[in-house]
C-alpha cells in the first residue's frame, strides 16, 4: 500500500480497484521497490490502474523495465491493448509516451471531482485527465535488457 500511495493519493480507491486487478513487484534484494496494478476493462482492453517506484529507487530504469514486463504479460494474453490515465503534464505523461502510449481523450475535471484535496506538481493543480492508450500491433522501439519479476 505505501508503493500504491505514491501514484494515487486515495486509498480507498485502491482498494476499490484491488481485488479484481493483478499486482505485479519488482524486487531488489527480496525488498519490494516497484509495483504495478492492471485489471480487466471493457472491449478487450486491459487498465494499467497504478504503477510506482519507491523515492529511492526511482530514476534508475526499474520503472520502465516494470512497464515492458506488464506490457509483455497483457500482449500474451491477448488482450487488444493497454489503456492507462494520467495528468495532462509531467514526467508520468513523457514516462508513458516513451513506451508507446498516445493520447485517446481528455476526462475534464477528473482531479476535481474525485480527490477532495488538490493535486499539485511544479506548482500547477492537476484538473483534468489524459486518457492514454498503447494499441498492440503498433511499434515500440526501446532500449534496455528486461529482467525477471515476480507476479
Ligand atoms: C513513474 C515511475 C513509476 C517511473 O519509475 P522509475 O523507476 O522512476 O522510472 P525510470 O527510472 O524507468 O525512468 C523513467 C523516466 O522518468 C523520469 N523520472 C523518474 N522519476 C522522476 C522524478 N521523480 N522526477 C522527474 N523525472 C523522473 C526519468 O528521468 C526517466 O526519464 P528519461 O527516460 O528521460 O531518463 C516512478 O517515478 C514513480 O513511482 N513515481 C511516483 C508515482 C507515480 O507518479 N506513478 C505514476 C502515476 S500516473
Amino acid at each position: 500500500m505505501e508503493l500504491l500511495l505514491l501514484a494515487d493519493p486515495s486509498e480507498d480507491a485502491i482498494k476499490e480497484y484491488l481485488d479484481d486487478s493483478r499486482c505485479f513487484v519488482a524486487y531488489a534484494d527480496d525488498v519490494a521497490v516497484g509495483s504495478c496494478v492492471i485489471r480487466p476493462i471493457a472491449g478487450q482492453m486491459v487498465e494499467l490502474m497504478n504503477i510506482a517506484v519507491s523515492p529511492s529507487s526511482q530514476n534508475l530504469g526499474i520503472g520502465s523495465r516494470l512497464l515492458r514486463n506488464v506490457i509483455d504479460e497483457v500482449k500474451k494474453s491477448g488482450a487488444k491493448g493497454l489503456e492507462v490515465g494520467t495528468g495532462t503534464f509531467g514526467y508520468q505523461l513523457s514516462f508513458y509516451q516513451r513506451h508507446g502510449f498516445r493520447v485517446d481523450r481528455i476526462d475534464k475535471d477528473f482531479f476535481l471531482q474525485n480527490y477532495p484535496d488538490p493535486i499539485v506538481e511544479d506548482g500547477i493543480q492537476h484538473k483534468d485527465m489524459l486518457r492514454l492508450t498503447l494499441e498492440f500491433g503498433s511499434v515500440v522501439q526501446i532500449g534496455g535488457i528486461p529482467r525477471c519479476l515476480e507476479n
